[in-house]
């Protein structure tokens, strides 16, 4: 179904008629397929200092060409956008956000916009020690950082970088800032035994975290690596029930992971899945890449450039009825068991 009749579907709809406005109504972002959008998230680098195997193998390599990633004052504009449309939630990820220099500035312009009463974080924790306070104090809500191993070796041999200790102090000052969330994100990978993996269930004892297991996706360029280091989530799913763990019913506005708990654990355990039949099914996120382009779905081969909607305050109507119109052009599903994984070179300039 098109964008524009997707976009006048009554209430339902992405009433973006002024009368609605008038009358207190706040319009909202829905696809075709009735699944409504309050999750926005935004891209604000490209740039990495890891080299994880699946994502970054070579190392960030800035091209000289490349448009500068999106400015304070573009990030502002774009989210007072989706947060009129009725996002309330954004999360910044990379590449590594950290990585620029003005991440406070930001957290602190997302904070800020009417509407917006969530603002995460994704790192590879290698700032985190350092920027958990500022962060907080800035208006982050939550963390969600990437571990893919709690073996020092095993670590660097994934990420190409031996700050395991690092990442695990920036997860630590993370937890000490009280932050609404903080998540531990894992790419399931061949060579996770069963003892590294008791050492991750081990941590949620006594740690308020959530610990996410990701099944490792397959982007344009990491086939080879897919090949020989996927290793399906039912492996983990056994051994979760087994260890005492029990999946926590889903509500409907759940995202794509599967939590599960155990009695004695203040912690929680999650498993996301791309290829799994509900991912799609409940999709509640959009995504912008650093550069300003909106990306409909992670494996999709659509993108949209914004910025020419970006550059002043004066624009911002035009910017909504946009973005209204193109997320009603959401496509349903991926198409991975195809092998397609449309624009997803890798996840660097989109953040998963
Ligand atoms: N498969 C699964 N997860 C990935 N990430 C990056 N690339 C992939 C991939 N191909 C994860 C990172 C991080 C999050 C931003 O996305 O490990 O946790
Ligand atoms: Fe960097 Fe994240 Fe890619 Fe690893 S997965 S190389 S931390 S952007």
């Amino acid at each position: 179904m098109g964008g524009a009749s997707a976009s006048h579907r009554g209430e339902g709809g992405n009433g973006l008629a002024s009368p609605d406005l008038e009358r207190g109504i706040v319009p909202h972002l829905e696809d075709a397929f009735g699944r409504r959008f309050r999750y926005l998230r935004l891209s604000v680098t490209d740039a990495c200092g890891f080299r994880c195997a699946y994502c970054l193998p070579d190392g960030y390599r800035p091209s000289a060409d490349a448009p500068s990633p999106l400015s304070v004052a573009e990030v502002r504009r774009l989210v007072g956008a989706f947060a009129a449309l009725g996002v309330e939630k954004v999360r910044l990820t990379g590449g590594e956000p950290t990585a620029r220099g003005d991440l406070l500035e930001l957290v602190a312009a997302v904070a800020a916009t009417p509407g917006i009463r969530a603002v995460a974080l994704t790192t590879n924790g290698q700032g985190l020690a350092r920027l958990a306070r500022p962060l907080r104090q800035a208006g982050l809500t939550a963390v969600n950082v990437s571990v893919d191993s709690l073996d020092e070796r095993r670590f660097e041999q994934v990420t190409g970088r031996p700050l395991l200790p690092r990442v695990l102090a920036g997860v630590d000052a993370a937890l000490a800032e009280g932050f609404a969330a903080v998540k531990v994100n894992a790419v399931l990978l061949r060579g996770l035994e069963e003892p590294e993996l008791d050492r991750f269930l081990e941590w949620t004892r006594r740690s308020p975290l959530s610990v996410r297991f990701i099944e490792l996706m397959r982007t344009g360029c990491n086939r080879n690596f897919h090949e020989a280091n996927h290793r399906p989530v039912d492996w983990l799913e056994g051994l979760l029930a087994a260890r005492g763990f029990r999946p926590v019913p889903r509500g409907p506005a759940d995202g794509p992971a599967v939590e599960y708990r155990h009695p004695e654990h203040a912690g929680r355990v999650g498993i996301i899945a791309p290829t799994s039949a509900h991912f799609c099914e409940g999709c509640n996120r959009l995504r912008v890449s650093s550069r300003g382009a909106l990306r409909l779905c992670l494996f999709g081969d659509a993108e949209v450039p914004l910025r020419p909607l970006l550059g002043s305050d004066e624009l911002a109507l035009s910017l909504r009825a946009r973005l209204a119109e193109l997320v009603g052009e959401k496509p349903r599903a991926h198409r991975l068991a195809e092998g397609r994984s449309g624009l997803a070179w890798n996840l660097a300039g989109i953040g998963g």
